[in-house]
């Protein structure tokens, strides 16, 4: 998998550059060709004797150099890797890519990468926690750019707390996983809807649920992630407002999420219905806000319509349908019973609890497929359970 891979692995001036070291080490060992390009502070850190005798390679640090007039090309080293690495990525560095600045080498190459681009963040804690950070790297994730968090730990500082770069295995890790999955749903097309609805009962009361639309994002950043052409369709969630670098559609009510997603089922490889669909809305929708002039409120409520029963109604023979079960009794008989009654081809059963379920980081489910097999996830972060669930179907009604 490692044969001829091509990294160019950017190491900014912080004090965990020494462990960029031993990431580039193991690059090597694995079989890749690795490119370091440092920043001119970085080299306070570590020598670029150290990591060209390590890779074989010079080490470029300036666009020139002074004595030849030599010009390093960016625009060829950036289009040469099949992965770029920004390890530790200081806030100064993740600043400047987010906002497109280019005074050295590495944020050229940066600009002119057209492949996936990691970045692994390293400072002291009070500096990685504060909102200018943190809103640039949720802008580098907007262009797809993956982030590898920062661990929590002893600091150089002699503070403790997050702001440590990630271990140089885990980073390897990292894109070992992407190496493994990256074009597992090449030129799949993925429909998911996630989040809540909210049914309005009057200009300013709604009826909704507590669903973050989380799992639905993390589904649909992983589908993205291995190569497929993603539309997500969200209930209204903390994500309004974000930039994701795949086709996101921002809906209210179930209606809206209804013809959302009937846009893009026809040409869905695979639909995943992740969204906590209100069942009931008010049969009126009041213009003026309610008066509370009576003792007690009736409202009538009628049936939403249901997406996953519509839509597994029109799927066509190539088409994979999952939906999603949130049950708190009986969980597998009906789960079953709603993959059968609504045509999917396999349900992700999940309950709520202290860690699982709507608004938690974590989840455990089990997924049922037609046949009657179960398979059951750990109890793990969202984002790993999307990696699982994709990994599941990879494997299953996916294989081709
Ligand atoms: O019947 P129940 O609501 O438990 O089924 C859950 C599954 O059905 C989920 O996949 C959910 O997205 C979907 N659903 C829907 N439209 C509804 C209700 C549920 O698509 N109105």
């Amino acid at each position: 998998m490692w044969a001829d891979k091509k990294i160019l692995l950017g190491i900014s001036g912080g004090i965990s550059a020494y462990k960029s070291i031993s990431l580039a080490r193991l690059f090597v060992k694995a079989g890749a060709q690795v490119q370091v390009v440092l920043t001119p502070d970085a080299r306070h850190f570590v020598t670029p004797l150290t990591l060209s005798a390590l890779t074989g390679r010079p080490v470029y640090s300036e666009s020139f150099d002074p004595d030849t007039g030599f010009w390093y090309n960016h625009v060829e080293l950036g289009l040469w890797a099949d992965v770029m690495v920004i390890a530790p990525a200081t806030a100064n560095t993740i600043a400047k890519m987010a906002h497109g600045h280019c005074d050295n080498l590495l944020l050229s190459c940066y600009l002119s990468s057209r492949c996936t681009v990691f970045f692994s963040p390293a400072m002291d804690l009070d500096m990685y926690a504060h909102p200018g950070v943190q809103a640039n790297i949720k802008i580098l994730q907007s262009y797809g750019n993956r982030l590898i968090d920062a661990e929590v730990g002893p600091l150089a500082s002699g503070l403790e707390g997050k702001g440590r770069m990630a271990e140089p295995e885990h980073i390897f890790r990292n894109i070992e996983d992407y190496f493994r999955t990256s074009t597992t749903l090449a030129g799949k097309k993925v429909l998911i809807n996630g989040g809540p609805t909210y049914e309005h009962i009057d200009p300013v009361r709604f009826i909704g649920n507590h669903s973050t639309g989380d799992t639905a994002v993390f589904l649909a950043q992983e589908a993205h992630n291995r190569g497929a052409e993603v539309h997500l369709v969200l209930g209204p969630t903390k994500y309004k407002g974000l930039t994701f670098p795949f086709d996101v559609r921002h809906v209210t009510s179930a209606f809206e999420m209804l013809e959302t997603c009937l846009h893009f089922a026809s040409h869905a490889d695979v639909i995943v219905c992740a969204a906590a669909v209100a069942d009931y809305r008010p049969k009126v929708r009041n213009e003026q806000k309610l008066k509370k002039n009576e003792p007690t409120l009736i409202l009538e409520l009628e049936k939403n319509p249901d997406i996953l029963y519509t839509l597994g109604r029109q799927k066509k023979s190539n088409q994979i349908l999952i939906g999603f079960a949130l049950e708190t009794e009986n969980g597998e008989v009906n789960a079953f019973k709603k993959l059968k009654s609504k045509n999917a081809d396999a349900i992700v059963l999940n309950s709520p609890g202290e860690h699982t379920g709507f608004a938690t980081a974590t989840n455990q489910v089990n997924l049922l497929y037609a046949d009657g097999t179960i398979l059951r996830s750990e109890l793990v972060l969202k984002e790993k359970l999307a990696a699982w669930i994709w990994d599941t179907l990879s494997k299953s009604l996916l294989r081709s």
